[in-house]
């Protein structure tokens, strides 16, 4: 009898990642594709390695260069399945890396949303029984393995392309997650038998073989979301918005207001204090971190920034890489690109782009500028369709603009270029050359005004 898994043996994430997903129709391998911000497998090992397992075994196809390359970390143990005969014969693949007894924790890398507590107790079930596998309940169970439990132990599990009406009606699936023993497993493996259908090997075949001679526990997943398998585009979107909803309530928990839930999306890393409002159509991602009582409006994207306490931000504002301090309000329709810092009480209007640049406390650039590699004083006015003309072709230069400076209309700063405290710049003027504090700098040409002009060009005309 082949031995059970014992929680003394070491605990081995097996990922199956190798198989084709022909029907996404795509060019990417599939578990590259990206669900709520990161690929799928990504997630998968994630949550892997916080369920505490000691090795990350991820079986992979033949050309799976891509993978291994958007995987270039330390602690993954990739092992290459030639051809993809099936999941049974993806498993067999990692026998021989193994060296030794163990509990393998057998995950797919297209089931993308199970957490690491599952995982636990998926691994605890199996404890005292010979192997223990997931099973939900799912309004849609689609093509997935259906499951026959009986006293919480697995009978069999029949795929849906082989099964009776009877059994395809059933709404408890398989959700391609298990706790088996080596070398136990690999018995059932060596002895698998193409499927009739597919011509594959498969896992599922193996654990119903072991299932007639060993108990194997059958673990219902309280919630379902977490069996979400990715076969085709419209599964990868239910798991995309499964994500981003499980984030919204987890949000709604912590006291965060959203107006419309389900026209937003906040991607699982982001961070959003109590008492922060997000309207309909806010996009929230990467790592982004938005502190208590802030109020995004609709149509707000933002992704890596960071956000005080107390910040507004009007509808249709972008900011990408962006730290806005305490009491700022940006928008509506700004952009902050990376290397933007608004210090506290800052405000940035419409239509006005910062790069790279520091605004000082209580600064305001209320419309129309671009700001970029600029450092900006305290308190100073950022005029209307003011430009920092910081390339010149070749290279990037700072604009310096002191504290309380005030910076008429129009400005053009030709970078690098200091405004000192306190200075002012007439409307229209290109500042080409320092300007010293508490100085006025103008430069345009003298208005010419000729009196009675309309009157004698119409003479002209007649
Ligand atoms: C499988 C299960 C099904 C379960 C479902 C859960 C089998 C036979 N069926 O079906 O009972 O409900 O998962 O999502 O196991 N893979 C390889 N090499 C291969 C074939 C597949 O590594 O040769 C990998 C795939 O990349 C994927 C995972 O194994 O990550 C599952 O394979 P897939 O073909 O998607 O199986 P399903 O039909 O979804
Ligand atoms: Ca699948």
């Amino acid at each position: 009898m082949a031995a059970e898994a014992s929680a003394g043996q070491p605990l081995v994430a097996v990922v199956l990642a190798a198989g084709k997903g022909t029907r996404l129709r795509s060019e990417r391998p599939k578990v590259l594709h990206e669900v709520a911000g990161r690929p799928m497998l990504a997630r998968v090992l994630a949550a892997a390695r916080a369920a505490g397992c000691e090795r990350l075994l991820v079986v992979v196809g033949h050309g799976s260069e891509p993978v291994r390359a958007a995987f270039d970390e330390p602690g993954i143990e990739w092992v290459e399945q030639r051809r993809q005969r099936g999941t049974g014969h993806a498993l067999a693949q990692v026998g021989p890396h193994l060296g030794g007894a163990a509990r393998l924790l057998v995950l797919s890398g297209d089931v993308p949303l199970v957490r690491p507590t599952t995982l636990r107790s998926l691994v605890a079930a199996a404890d005292g029984a010979w192997a223990a596998l997931a099973v939900a309940r799912l309004e849609r169970p689609g093509s997935l393995g259906r499951v026959v439990v009986a006293d919480g132990r697995l009978e069999r599990i029949v795929e849906a392309a082989g099964a009776s009406p009877a059994e395809l009606a059933s709404d408890r699936i398989n959700a391609g997650l298990y706790l088996l023993p080596a070398p136990g497993i690999f018995a059932y493996l060596e002895r698998l038998e193409p499927d009739p259908v597919s011509g594959e090997l498969y896992l599922t075949d193996a654990l119903n073989a072991a299932a007639g001679e060993h108990p194997i526990v059958a673990c219902e997943l309280a919630d379902p979301d977490e069996a979400l398998g990715v076969n085709d585009q419209r599964d990868l979107a239910r798991a995309h918005r499964a994500l981003l909803d499980r984030r919204a309530e987890e949000l709604q928990q912590a006291g965060v207001t959203l107006l419309e839930p389900a026209r937003t999306s906040v991607e699982p890393e982001v961070e959003v204090g109590a008492d922060t409002v997000l309207h309909a159509g806010v996009w929230l991602g990467g790592s982004t971190r938005v502190g208590r009582g802030c109020r995004l409006h609709q149509g707000v994207w933002i992704r890596d920034s960071r956000l005080g306490d107390g910040v507004e931000v009007a509808p249709y504002s972008v900011l990408d890489g962006a730290e806005v301090g305490d009491g700022c309000r940006v928008g509506p329709f700004a952009r902050l690109r990376p290397g933007a810092r608004l210090d506290e009480g800052a405000r940035v209007g419409n239509f006005v782009e910062v790069k790279n640049a520091r605004l000082g406390p209580g600064v305001k650039a209320g419309h129309l500028a671009y700001l970029g590699d600029a450092d900006v004083g305290a308190g100073a006015n950022i005029g209307a369709g003011t430009v920092t003309c910081n390339y010149d072709g070749e290279t990037k230069h700072r604009t310096v603009i002191g504290e309380r400076a005030f910076i008429g209309s129009d400005t053009m700063l030709v970078a690098p270029v200091e405004v000192g405290d306190e200075a002012v710049t007439g409307a229209g003027s290109v500042i080409a050359s320092d300007v010293p504090p508490r100085a006025l700098a103008v430069e345009r040409s003298k208005q010419r005004t000729v009196p009675g002009w309309k009157a004698r060009r119409k003479r002209r005309e007649d």
